[in-house]
């Protein structure tokens, strides 16, 4: 007898069952039926169909064995068809069950096989990068200074005209203005005072004394803007670190001392320093600082036996302006010039890294050359 004749669909009588001991054959075959549907259940939605076609209220297989055989059979029969039943029915619902547990563990087992972690996978590299040479620069300069007692302060990088030149002593028509020529900002008609880009980190100078009452120490690192044309030793952006130090009893001395400290500790003890006279119309006297020439060690010869290209045989190099703060200054800024005095100076902080590691163009610095970034990590 073939399955496709669904006996459950038919009464025992019809098929030709009437004595007890042919029920068992009966249920055997069932059993091995659904056996054969539950191995064929391998996912959520075959499972369902399984599910319903043995446990459904309407026409699943126990309901129509119900139905077909126990209901409508004769006294002597219901007890085996009723034992065999309920024999089948237990097994049928804890295979069922049997078998969505399994379902669902086996999708779970899939689930983790697909995301799982792989460590040993080489990961999505990111190329860690390195701080600029010019900020590197900065932090060395900071580190000197922060030790002999400095504090690091920041100023605006667009000015007024005051803070950048008349604070300074530099009043319109002074030709220094000249050398200093830059970047003024559109501003709409009417607007209460020019802007421009600073031309130097010096209007901190005032900024600071504003704001703060002697002792002075700062520095102030940041970018400055002149109209200059870009060659290899102009660009019209560049940096600065500007100093100052105002306190009741500074000297002369002090002032070269910390700077000659400075040099030596920035290019190494084996450096010598000098000043010659120079001008600045906030400092009085104002000096430039000269370093004795780091690539020919001051002899002016280079290892060649030729004249040292650096220092074009001068054995020194010109290093920075600086000097005692002129006491016109004071005045902006409401000190008194008979009790305070001090020192500003003012260096370029990108001439300082092309001496200290041998770069002879300015304008590898903005150019963002992974080649030359990478030579300073
Ligand atoms: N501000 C000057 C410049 O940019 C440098 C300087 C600073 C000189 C402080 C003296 C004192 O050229």
């Amino acid at each position: 007898m073939s399955f496709s004749e669904n006996k459950p669909a038919q009464k025992l009588a019809d098929l030709g069952v009437t004595q007890p001991h042919e029920i068992a054959p009966l249920f055997t075959e069932i059993r091995a039926r659904f056996d054969a549907d539950a191995s064929a259940a391998h996912d959520e939605f075959t499972w369902k169909q399984f599910r319903d076609a043995w446990l459904g209220r309407k026409s699943g297989v126990l309901t129509l064995i119900t139905d077909n055989w126990l209901k409508p059979s004769p006294p002597e029969l219901k007890r085996a068809v009723g034992a065999a039943l309920n024999e089948l029915r237990a097994h049928v619902e804890s295979q069922v069950e049997a078998r969505r547990v399994a379902i669902e563990s086996g999708a779970d087992e899939a689930a983790l096989a697909r995301e799982r972690i792989d460590l040993s996978l080489p990961g999505a590299s990111r190329p860690i990068g390195s701080h600029h040479l010019i900020r590197q620069v900065f932090q060395q300069i900071e580190d000197i200074f922060v030790s002999i007692g400095f504090s690091v302060v920041e100023g605006p990088e667009i000015e007024t005209p005051y803070y950048n030149f008349e604070a300074l002593n530099i009043p319109e028509f002074h030709p220094v203005r000249d050398d200093m020529d830059t970047f003024y900002l559109d501003l709409p008609k009417g607007a209460e005072t020019p802007l421009l880009m600073r031309t130097h980190t010096s209007p901190m100078q005032i900024r600071t004394m504003e704001k703060r009452q002697p002792p002075v120490r700062v520095i102030v690192p940041g970018k400055v803007y002149r109209r200059d044309n870009p060659d290899a030793t102009h660009s019209f952006i560049f940096h600065q670190v500007e100093g100052l130090a105002v306190d009741t009893d500074i000297t002369f001395c002090d002032f070269t001392g910390t700077i000659e400290y400075f040099v030596k500790q920035f290019f190494g003890p084996g450096v010598k320093t000098r000043f010659r006279p120079s001008y600045f119309p906030f400092t009085e006297p104002s000096v430039e600082f000269d370093v004795s020439c780091i690539f020919c060690g001051g002899s002016g010869t280079s290892a060649s036996g030729g004249t040292c290209s650096k220092c074009k045989g001068a054995g020194w190099i010109e290093l920075f302006g600086a000097g005692m703060v002129d006491p016109a200054v004071y005045g902006f800024v409401k000190y008194d010039p008979k009790k305070v005095s001090g020192f500003a100076f003012g260096m370029g902080i990108d001439r300082l890294a092309m001496l200290k590691y041998g770069i002879d163009d300015i304008q590898v610095f903005f150019q963002h050359d992974a080649r030359f970034l990478r030579q300073f990590p």
